[in-house]
């Protein structure tokens, strides 16, 4: 597969050009790769108005995913605030007031796209435990029908790599003539796996990748993904869209990285996924003999519930970086490890040994606090822009949230914007060591 955007780079700076143009660095830098950071030159193409070797590289990825791939170089939080935009337009365009039904697990961005579109959310707050925000296809179906939304998010996989069934919820929702977006920012690689269990191919109308946290590409690259069965009217307007968040000046580093990634994933990345797949499996198992307790769920994560064998996720993870090891993330509960093929045999065999020195102890016994639903009372869009204070936990009970800032356990809010806290919030947050959280002056 070619790499169009990566061979104009490369060849630009071959020519030693006169740069009158910006970036203000002319190519020099202690950095090394500045030479490849251009701008919108002659021959460079545009993101948003792609004609020439992006819009040859997004045909590329398209091949590769199977559906119309568009770039980001702002992660999939550009990618969130254009498909809620997609989903807003498209229930307009038939005459109803956008509403969103969406599992509580949402990352901050989708709260922020709800405040900067002014879109109202009714939750899902999942089957057992909402943390984990399991949805069946009975209670979205029962919660379609009592809410009547205009679109259904999701967020698959989740930061501990649970997987929801996005077949049966897909079919769900096409049933019900609404349209699913899935926010699959850690799942990319899932579309390189036999068979495929990237959301697009198992039913999905829209969804983003962080390109960047599983295949290999800078920080900041992402795709943007709409299904064949989406109205051709949004593949025309995806890009105009984007715009509205997006900065002016997108990354060719970073495009030049997601062009680089074509050519590795048509080539070697299948093969090298699966190898890694059975080299992390054997991980898991050792540590599994060892006495840890691993979630199941997505293939290339591995999140040990670690109180089990007799720590908290922090004490698992101290023993982890003084062996220079660093986790993805850890808390009180778990500690979650993102290998990729790009981690040597190696890495895993020191993964595994250093895990393997620490010796069980008894069950650590949990004081978790349930979270119960909390009360609405305004917008989250009149919350994030209302006069706001920053005050200490303990005395925020009754107080309507204002902010995102309260993220735990990963990427999971215990209050949303335009909410009261209630108890169970505030102590979720103490759990989780929040001390001071942004309130709605009153
Ligand atoms: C579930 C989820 N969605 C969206 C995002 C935002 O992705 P990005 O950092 O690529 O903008 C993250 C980031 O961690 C995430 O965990």
């Amino acid at each position: 597969m070619k790499t169009p955007i990566v061979n104009f780079l490369k060849s630009y700076q071959e020519k030693s050009p006169v740069r009158m143009h910006m970036p203000g660095h002319k190519g020099c830098g202690i950095l090394g790769f500045e030479g490849m950071d251009l701008t919108e030159i002659y021959g460079a193409d545009e993101l948003f108005a792609a004609e020439g070797i992006i819009k040859e590289s997004e045909q590329n990825a398209s091949s590769l995913f199977g559906c119309p791939t568009y770039y980001s170089t702002q992660g999939s939080t550009l990618c969130i605030q254009t498909m809620c935009t997609i989903l807003c337009q498209d229930a307009k365009s038939k005459g109803k007031k956008p509403k969103i039904l969406a599992g509580r697990n949402a990352h901050r961005s989708f709260i922020h796209a709800a405040a900067l579109l002014d879109f109202e959310i009714e939750w899902l707050y999942g089957n057992s435990d909402y943390l984990s925000c399991t949805i069946s296809t009975e209670t979205l179906e029962k919660e379609i029908v009592e809410n009547n939304p205009t679109a259904v998010y999701l967020t698959n996989p989740d930061y501990l790599g649970n997987l929801l069934d996005i077949k049966s919820l897909a079919s769900i929702c096409k049933k019900h003539d609404v349209l699913l977006a899935i926010d699959n920012a850690h799942g990319a690689y899932l579309r390189f796996l036999e068979p495929s269990l990237h959301p697009i191919d198992l039913g999905a109308d829209l969804c983003c990748d962080s390109a960047h946290k599983t295949l290999p590409v800078l920080t900041g690259g992402a795709y943007l993904h709409l299904s064949d069965s989406l109205n051709q009217v949004w593949k025309n307007d995806v890009k105009h869209f984007m715009e509205y968040f997006s900065s002016t000046s997108p990354s060719y580093l970073i495009m030049a990285s997601l062009d680089a990634a074509n050519e590795v994933l048509d080539t070697t990345f299948k093969k090298s996924l699966s190898e890694c797949i059975q080299r992390v499996d054997v991980l898991k198992n050792a540590l599994i003999q060892h006495g840890y307790t691993i979630l199941s769920g997505e293939p290339m994560k591995i999140t040990i519930s670690t109180k089990e064998f007799g720590y908290t996720g922090n004490e698992i993870a101290n023993f982890l970086m003084e062996c220079d090891i660093y986790p993805e993330f850890y808390d009180s509960d778990y500690i979650v490890l993102m290998p990729s093929p790009y981690n040597t045999k190696d890495d895993l065999k020191r993964l595994e040994t250093c895990l393997c020195k620490i010796e069980r102890k008894s069950v650590v016994f949990n004081s978790f606090h349930k979270l119960e639903r909390a009360r609405k009372v305004m917008s989250v869009r009149q919350a994030l822009f209302a006069p706001s204070t920053m005050i200490e936990v303990s005395k925020s009970l009754g107080q309507v949230c204002s902010s995102v800032s309260v993220s735990c356990p990963p990427a999971i809010l215990p209050v949303i914007p335009g909410e009261v806290i209630g108890e169970s919030s505030v102590e979720v947050m103490k759990y989780y060591g929040i001390e001071t959280v942004r309130v709605v002056k009153e």
